[in-house]
């Protein structure tokens, strides 16, 4: 028989198994005080949405008037499918009389929704998208949710949350959750980023890989070629280039959170680029391109409109949409080179006339 006292967890090993999301933030902010606290308690929330979220999306196709959509519209006008309102709920409820939080704003809200309860004391702002690349859930792929945390400055005392139109530099705090074939929580506090597996057998988040670097360069790139011929010529030039040269691999899930996972810990490039009809893109600023943005950066990557850093765009609107060029320095910095080079010929066409 054993003799308990020599059986042996090797410290590291019990130490990584307690060490949960909200003892992780406290760990990176190297403080107790109320803010810390604050901070652990709202990304404590976040895990609890993504947990909601998890367990309904695992059992989705075994419940009846789960998956497929609602009949309405976003105020994208994009078609709203059950899952994208019950996730959008549930971050709601999560965070009501929580003291936490005094605003969300979300891909499925008009505007942002008010939790006065919480306003004396949750000074700060959750901006998330529920579900991300909800096309994938009726048919069981992965999906994401996407978050950022912002201080709410000044009181907002006509609810058009304008002190949100600001650039994404002023974010405390961004993630995501990837709904894959395990769940998974990827945030940064502005420290590096980090990375948590949901245990199913605990219901915790407990971390998985710290201070996660991205590749300077990758053999993937992923964006919807469907698009070719809507594109610009400058990225037309570029898809062009790696066809033509060995070491590229495409792949697209047609889920960002997904897409923007492989980059992040394989190195390559993203890009969702504006079309001729619509230069600004497709992806929203504020909830999805922005966190995206402080996430890679904070990972030694790089993100951009293709002209501008994401993180300096400033919104004129809280459902703003931008172009998005992300991913490892080297692919980004080659894209943006097939645009200024564009660029430069429109220019000494234009001279010359
Ligand atoms: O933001 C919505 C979204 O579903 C992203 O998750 C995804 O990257 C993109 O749109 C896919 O768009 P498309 O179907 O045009 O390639």
């Amino acid at each position: 028989m054993t003799n308990p006292e020599q059986i042996v967890v090797p410290e590291h090993i019990l130490d990584r198994d307690c060490t949960t999301l909200s003892r992780h933030v406290l760990q990176q902010l190297q403080s107790f005080g109320p803010e810390a606290q604050d901070l652990s308690a709202i990304m404590n929330r976040i895990a609890l949405a993504g947990k909601l979220i998890s367990r309904r999306l695992s059992r989705a196709g075994l419940m009846v008037g789960v998956l497929g959509f609602t009949g309405e519209e976003n105020v994208q006008g994009e078609s709203v499918k059950k899952m994208d309102v019950y996730a959008n709920e549930v971050f709601i409820s999560v965070f009501k009389q929580s003291g936490l939080v005094c605003r969300l704003a979300s891909e499925e809200m008009e505007k942002p929704y008010y939790i006065p309860e919480n306003c004396p004391i949750g000074r700060y702002t959750l901006l998330y998208d529920p579900i991300d690349g909800s096309a994938n859930v009726d048919i069981n792929l992965n999906v994401g949710s996407i978050f950022a945390i912002r201080q709410q400055e000044g009181d907002d005392l006509d609810g058009e949350a304008k002190d949100l139109l600001t650039n994404g530099r002023k974010q405390i705090a961004a993630g995501y959750i990837l709904y894959g074939p395990s769940t998974m929580l990827i945030y940064s506090l502005g420290h590096g980023v980090h990375s948590f597996i949901l245990d199913p057998s605990l219901g915790e988040f407990i971390l998985s890989e710290e201070n996660i670097k991205i590749p300077g360069h990758g053999p993937v790139y992923s964006t919807n070629e469907g698009n070719f011929w809507q594109w610009y010529e400058a990225i037309r030039d570029y898809t062009r280039y790696v066809h033509r040269h060995d070491g590229y691999t495409a792949r697209y899930s047609g889920a960002l959170v997904g897409d923007i996972h492989r980059i992040l810990m394989q190195g390559g490039v993203f890009l969702y680029p504006g079309t001729v009809k619509k230069p600004e893109g497709k992806l929203r600023l504020l909830y999805e391109t922005a966190p995206l943005a402080f996430l890679v950066e904070q990972a030694g990557g790089r993100a951009t409109t293709g002209t501008e850093e994401i993180l300096d765009v400033i919104p004129s609107k809280l459902h703003q949409r931008t172009p998005l060029v992300i991913g490892s320095t080297e692919d980004v910095k080659l894209v943006e080179s097939f645009i200024q080079d564009r660029i430069r010929r429109d220019n000494s066409t234009m001279n010359n006339c």
